[in-house]
């Protein structure tokens, strides 16, 4: 009634191309003004068929990995009919106690602005108006990552630097590319909510960056500026949402029955209210809706389908971040006759979705124990979850662990249920829930004491704190949640069909007490010194994470070796061209990542200890040296000065080059910038 009424203009959450369709001729058919309604839902890795989580998928470190993965899932829902997803989420994430990490790409913001690019191609296409192109929505504006203590929908309080270097980027980065909607987290900064952050959203957003989009709140966010204490009722809410210049209201019912009081109030105009409306109705134009409202929706090729997940294949095997490999037990040797998988994730096909998935189909994921059973049809593949991912049974347990003793290798696959990350799902204790860690005790000792080998495969959302763990597993390998294909992808991993290549997006801690911990800290005037007691240390545990951000490691053997770096000097309109030689002494071949940071040794303002400005993949053969070449431009060295105005500062500058931020593994050059 109220689409007839034209009261409702947009809406969330349907799944179909027929539902879809029957609410649009709604509108089209019925309302006075026959304005069709952009339909739109959390499309976010993956529609139908799922790929890896965000965290996860971001650990390939490929772009055109990040790109494909948005644009089939743009063709998947586009054929459900919609026109519109809350997607990419770009909130660069340094505290896994937040569940929200697991839909972010991670730690560092440079990643982020990189991932950000690629997404918005991927889901926009070529063209919006195309009817296999969906408007994406660049969320959740900004700082929605740095909660109070890692809770979700907790106060943000934040200096303007770090609002500026870590926090702002990738958003400055999606307008950049074009991105068609932009939306508000529910948080507040220092007291004012980003619904309302007038200097965030019309200056910053709007006038700085040049965003001419759609700006679209959150899920009852306008509604939820009562509780946060700035608004007295609904009216007011809507107009301050109004002015700080959001669009669309997403579920607050504040624009339908609080700005016609608003404006019998006076507190907003007639021309507040057309400036968003025309901002809505050019985005309807720019998605061909007026053209034809249903050109979105129809039967896709079984073929297409198929190609598809394939892919879904692929991308869940890149995205396997193989944290350790002691005497190489993996890849699994070729002798083996039975192989256990065991623990309460290893025949669990609901799980491997992860957070978000409205429209997948959990029949139709591969399971873990599926993967292997159709990987390896001449090992006897056994199977025991021993306890469930959560809760106190163990009863089952010791059945468990005598089917692991008789295995020639016990496969562990143990972590997080789906929804213990993502919204909503935050943790103060990253330690396996329920009775994992009992399980896995056991089957370690007993695996011990007759000598098989253990993989632990973690699901999970966010890195776990789990040092007990890595001190007695031969190998771990972290799936996150690796979408439908997810057991084919582990087979693949484990059995050495495909070699692990991805690497860990944000740095692993040793405890939750280290967060948040992230290779960008800043130099601190005391840095930690052994000798030292009055330098920057805790008394109980190392600084440095159990794991550094790119750490993973591959079947390859690799070492790098000199490093060059032309010219020696350079003037902001310059490049230095890097190169560095890494060869693999390793038998397999390995896809390696290379990564590319910077510091300033001696700036204006104190620079982080480490910077990440560039990564390159690249396939290295069994005793192949390859030279490896980065680039990156001078005036990427920019960085807020005092009075946070860009600045281009003269002076020394190190380059380092490595596998990951662990800084003895990387390897430095010092070049001059010059004037
Ligand atoms: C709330 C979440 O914060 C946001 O990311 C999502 O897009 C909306 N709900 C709609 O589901």
């Amino acid at each position: 009634d109220a689409i007839k009424a034209g009261t409702i203009g947009n809406l969330l959450n349907l799944v179909g191309a027929g539902p879809v369709r029957e609410m649009q001729e709604l509108a089209v058919n019925h309302s006075r003004l026959r304005i069709p309604l952009l339909i739109g839902l959390d499309v976010i890795h993956g529609h139908r068929t799922l790929f890896p989580i965000p965290l996860g998928e971001t650990c390939a470190f490929d772009r055109a990995l990040w790109e494909r993965s948005a644009r089939e899932a743009a063709i998947e829902a586009a054929a459900d009919g919609l026109a519109l997803t809350f997607a990419p989420m770009l909130d660069v994430a340094r505290d896994p106690r937040w569940g929200r990490i697991a839909e972010s790409p991670g730690e560092d913001p440079w990643l982020a602005s990189q991932y950000a690019v690629a997404k918005i191609r991927g889901i926009q296409g070529v063209q919006l108006a195309s009817a296999d192109s969906l408007a994406a929505c660049a969320k959740h504006y900004c700082a929605y990552g740095a909660v109070t203590a890692g809770r979700d929908y907790a106060s943000v309080d934040l200096s303007d630097r770090t609002l500026e270097e870590v926090h702002l980027p990738a958003f400055r980065a999606a307008v950049q590319a074009g991105v068609a909607t932009v939306m508000p987290a529910f948080t507040d900064i220092g007291g004012i909510p980003m619904t309302i952050h007038r200097p965030l959203l019309r200056q910053r957003l709007r006038t700085d960056f040049g965003f001419d989009g759609v700006i679209i709140s959150d899920y009852n966010a306008i509604a939820e500026l009562l509780k946060h204490g700035v608004a007295a009722d609904l009216a007011e809410a809507a107009a301050l949402s109004l002015k700080a210049g959001v669009d669309i209201d997403m579920m607050a019912n504040a624009y339908r029955h609080g700005l016609p009081v608003a404006l019998e109030r006076g507190l907003v105009e007639m021309d507040d209210i057309d400036q968003c409306v025309r901002r809505v109705l050019a985005l309807k134009e720019r998605l061909g809706l007026f053209d034809d409202p249903y050109r979105r929706g129809g039967p896709e090729q079984p073929q297409v389908i198929s190609t598809r997940r394939q892919f879904a294949r692929e991308a869940a095997a890149s995205s396997i971040v193989m944290l350790q490999n002691i005497r190489k037990a993996l890849p699994l040797r070729s002798d083996l006759t039975t192989l256990c998988v065991a623990g309460p994730l290893g025949d669990a096909a609901a799980e491997m979705g992860g957070c978000w998935g409205a429209a997948q189909d959990m029949s139709q994921h591969v399971s873990v124990l599926q993967g292997l059973r159709a990987a390896l049809p001449e090992v006897l593949v056994t199977h025991a979850p021993g306890v469930a991912i959560s809760g106190d049974d163990q009863t089952q347990l010791e059945d468990a662990v005598s089917v692991c003793e008789g295995a020639d290798v016990v496969i562990l696959c143990v972590g997080e249920a789906a929804n213990m990350s993502g919204e909503a799902a935050c943790r103060t204790d990253l330690d396996l829930p329920g009775q994992q860690r009992a399980l896995a005790q056991a089957v370690f000792e007993t695996a011990s004491n007759h000598d098989i080998p253990v993989i632990v495969v973690l699901f999970c959302g966010r890195p776990l704190t789990l040092p007990w763990l890595f001190e007695r597993a031969d190998a771990v390998l972290v799936a996150w949640f690796l979408g439908s294909e997810a057991g084919n992808a582990v087979a693949d991993i484990v059995t050495g069909r495909v070699s692990p290549s991805a690497r860990t997006a944000v740095s692993w801690p040793r405890s939750t007490g280290q967060v948040p911990v992230f290779f960008a800290q800043r130099p601190s005037g005391r840095p930690a010194s052994a000798s030292d007691h009055f330098t920057s240390k805790y008394l109980d545990s190392p600084n440095d994470p159990l794991f550094p951000f790119g750490h993973g490691l591959t079947y390859g053997q690799l070492a790098y070796a000199d490093l060059r770096v032309t010219p020696e000097q350079a003037s902001e309109r310059e490049t230095f061209s890097i190169a560095v030689s890494v060869t693999n002494s390793g038998e397999r071949a390995a896809q390696e990542t290379v990564f590319l940071f910077v510091r300033d040794p001696v700036a204006s303002v104190s620079r982080p200890v480490l910077e990440l400005k560039g990564f390159t993949r690249v396939l290295i053969q069994p005793g192949e040296t390859v030279s490896v070449q980065l680039t990156l431009q001078a005036t990427e060295l920019r960085f807020p000065d005092a009075d946070l105005k860009s600045i281009f500062e003269t002076g020394a500058i190190e380059i380092l080059v490595g596998p990951s931020a662990e800084r003895a593994r990387l390897l430095v050059a010092c070049v001059t910038l010059t004037t």
